[in-house]
């Protein structure tokens, strides 16, 4: 098994090809293009938000809520990326590129929710106050989980802004989320094309780091105000789910793209995580379903989760 540095050292040449095709394929935008400012207008003394101001559902409103707190958590998923990646080399450069992309995401949706008033502006601060005080992001105990991790992440993150835009019934907020939703998945395919080279490289590692982060991975959130309550609202919206976590992200990305199941020269123990790892992903394949069907019948209804 490669050390974290060797590891790191022999697949920068891949981050090197993979920030190019980044930077090459990148169009540069501006929040301020997409925020429509001409509804917007001064918040009086003692202004107290009124939900009927906007037409949407409290589950949207999760949506809106938790995907921004998410993004302005951005310092310390900065921390643990370049903790992992460290600063040199086009390790260094990726992690600063993809920072600053990173920052405009919030910068654009509180744009956003504060011209329209689509969720409550007290709240959402205070809210922030708390989330970035705590500081809390997951933290992957080794480089190959942090690739896994982040791989995983970046295209959850993905679906969760593209179908909280495709929701709110709005053309302008829809294309704000679109465009950051697309910004997502530029950052997966960097992170997913790494695990394929990273595949390559140590085989065996590679995929017992895939099966702990399919196993332990949560939409990101902990540390936000009642994240519990909103990831259920969430999922209750059809949002981000087990069914999209299993047919967007775990058939395609881990099955089809990473090939898990075809790999060959895997050790005792990557074998064993393989098997589990595809148990695993039919378990969360039926659960979906599960869930999908029960909230079509009750859809008042809370939903379990899958361990
Ligand atoms: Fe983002
Ligand atoms: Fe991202």
């Amino acid at each position: 098994m490669l050390s974290t540095d060797a590891l790191l050292a022999e697949l920068e040449p891949t981050a090197a090809t993979l920030l190019e095709r980044h930077l090459a394929s990148a169009k540069e935008w501006f929040p301020h293009d997409l925020v429509p400012w001409s509804r917007g207008r001064d918040f009086e003394a003692g202004y107290e938000w009124d939900p009927s101001e906007v037409e949407l559902s409290d589950e949207v409103r999760s949506a809106l809520f938790v995907n921004l707190l998410t993004e302005d958590n951005l310092p310390y998923y900065f921390r643990t990326i370049e903790g992992m990646f460290g600063r040199d080399s086009a390790w260094g450069t990726w992690a600063r590129r993809w920072t600053a992309e990173e920052g405009r995401h919030s910068i654009v949706i509180r744009d956003y929710l504060t011209v329209t008033r689509a969720i409550d502006p007290v709240q959402l601060e205070r809210a922030r106050m708390a989330q970035v005080e705590c500081g809390q992001v997951p933290e992957p105990e080794t480089a190959l989980d942090g690739f896994a991790y982040v791989a995983l992440q970046e295209l959850a993150t993905r679906i969760a802004h593209h179908n909280t835009g495709k929701l709110l019934d709005d053309k302008a907020g829809y294309d704000v989320m679109k465009r950051v939703a697309s910004d997502e998945n530029r950052h997966h395919i960097f992170y997913r094309d790494l695990v394929s080279a990273a595949l390559e490289l140590e085989p065996s590692g590679m995929v017992c780091a895939i099966e702990r982060q399919v196993r332990t991975f949560e939409m990101p959130g902990t540390g936000i105000i009642d994240f519990d309550a909103h990831a259920k609202a969430i999922a209750k919206a059809g949002i981000y789910d087990f069914a999209a976590h299993h047919d967007q992200i775990l058939v395609p990305v881990v099955l089809r793209h990473w090939g898990v199941e075809s790999l060959t020269g895997l050790d005792a123990e990557a074998e064993q995580a393989r098997a589990a790892l595809v148990k695993r992903i039919e378990r969360i394949g039926k659960a979906g379903r599960r869930f999908a069907a029960r909230r079509a019948e009750h859809p008042e209804r809370e939903l379990a989760t899958v361990s």
